[in-house]
């Protein structure tokens, strides 16, 4: 029984360090958790109470630099999930702000998903080449 268990718990580390790895999965789940309140979950947008604009088939998609500058920075009605420099990974999860490899991640998943087929990833040390909020050359982007 107490071998069972002990197994079962490594499985659960397995699984969760498999996850970790895999940056498609980590786009989809913060997409998921984040961008999809707003954007809806098939990249639509909508329009209501606000103006949440589509990013299927939505040709500003085509730029990668363009994606993460705005989910680094925000853009008028959205808000900014950048990370402030020099905060640890725990304390940018506290600010519910995203780390360089999280944006990627999502940006990367935006790009491919949604009808989007965009054959080039961006990866974390370009996001981080980027303004980042309270950072050098920051600025709302829009
Ligand atoms: C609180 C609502 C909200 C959330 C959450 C949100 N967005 Fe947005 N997003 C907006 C709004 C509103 C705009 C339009 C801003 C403007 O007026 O230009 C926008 C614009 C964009 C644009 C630019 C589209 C264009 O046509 O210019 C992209 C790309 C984008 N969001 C991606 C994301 C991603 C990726 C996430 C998740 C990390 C995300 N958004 C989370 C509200 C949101």
């Amino acid at each position: 029984m107490r071998i069972a268990v002990a197994g079962m718990l490594m499985l659960g580390v397995v699984a969760r360090a498999a996850m970790a790895q895999s940056p498609m999965d980590e786009g989809e789940r913060l997409y998921t958790t984040i961008c999809q309140g707003c954007h809806m979950s098939k990249g639509e947008g909508a329009t209501g109470a606000g103006t949440y604009p589509k990013l299927a088939g939505n040709p500003l998609v085509a730029s990668r630099q363009y994606v993460a500058m705005t989910v680094l920075m925000g853009r008028k009605g959205m808000p900014s999930f950048g990370t402030l420099p020099g905060l640890s990974a725990q304390q940018a999860r506290m600010l519910a702000s995203l780390t360089d490899e999280q944006i990627a991640a999502v940006v990367n998943y935006v790009r491919t998903h949604f009808g989007n087929d965009y054959k080039d990833p961006t990866t974390a040390k370009e996001v981080a080449e980027l303004p980042h909020p309270g950072g050098k050359g920051s600025g709302r982007a829009g």
